[in-house]
């Protein structure tokens, strides 16, 4: 099988990883740099559960071919942490107000919160419910993922004027 050499920097660390031609970038991630935080779903691009960022971008990253990220920056849920490890406002938020309950979904709920928050910091619920309609949560009934957006988006907003 045809393999190429993909460079990539993933949550701020230059990568360089041999792969087949058809690999999809969640295997890259899941199986060559064992970032397993990204999960593995239906991988035809449904369910959100794969969802990582590209150059800042949500993408689900089922959809996309290892090769394609060449060149580029990836964030995985494993790169949003604070200093020390220390939980992320919006990982604390879905923790805290139901965000998640068996959690297979929260990362890539959390990769596409932490994406709209860095375009509009201040979402209605309306732009919310609409940004986080490709992903899905067989668990909560997205009121607890909701309310975490929210308290999430009032967090980052205090800690900015700090
Ligand atoms: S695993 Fe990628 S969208 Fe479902
Ligand atoms: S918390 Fe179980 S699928 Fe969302």
């Amino acid at each position: 099988m045809e393999e190429q050499i993909v460079r990539l920097t993933v949550n701020g660390e230059e990568q360089q990883v041999r792969v087949p031609a058809r690999q999809l970038l969640s295997g890259l991630l899941r199986d060559d740099l064992n970032l397993t935080g990204t999960k593995r779903g239906c991988e035809t691009g449904v369910c959100g559960v794969c969802t990582v960022h590209l150059d800042g971008k949500p993408v689900k990253s089922c959809l996309a071919l290892a090769v394609q990220a060449d060149g580029h920056q990836v964030t995985t849920i494993e790169g949003i942490c604070g200093p020390g490890k220390a939980l992320h406002p919006i990982q604390k938020a879905f923790m805290e107000h139901g965000g998640l309950q068996c959690g297979f979904c929260t990362p890539g709920f959390i990769m596409l919160t932490a994406a709209l928050l860095a375009r509009n910091p201040d979402p209605s619920e309306e732009e919310i419910r609409r940004e986080l309609s490709g992903n899905l949560c067989r668990c909560t009934g997205y009121t607890g993922i909701i309310e975490s957006v929210q308290v999430a988006a009032r967090a980052m907003a205090g800690e900015r004027k700090q």
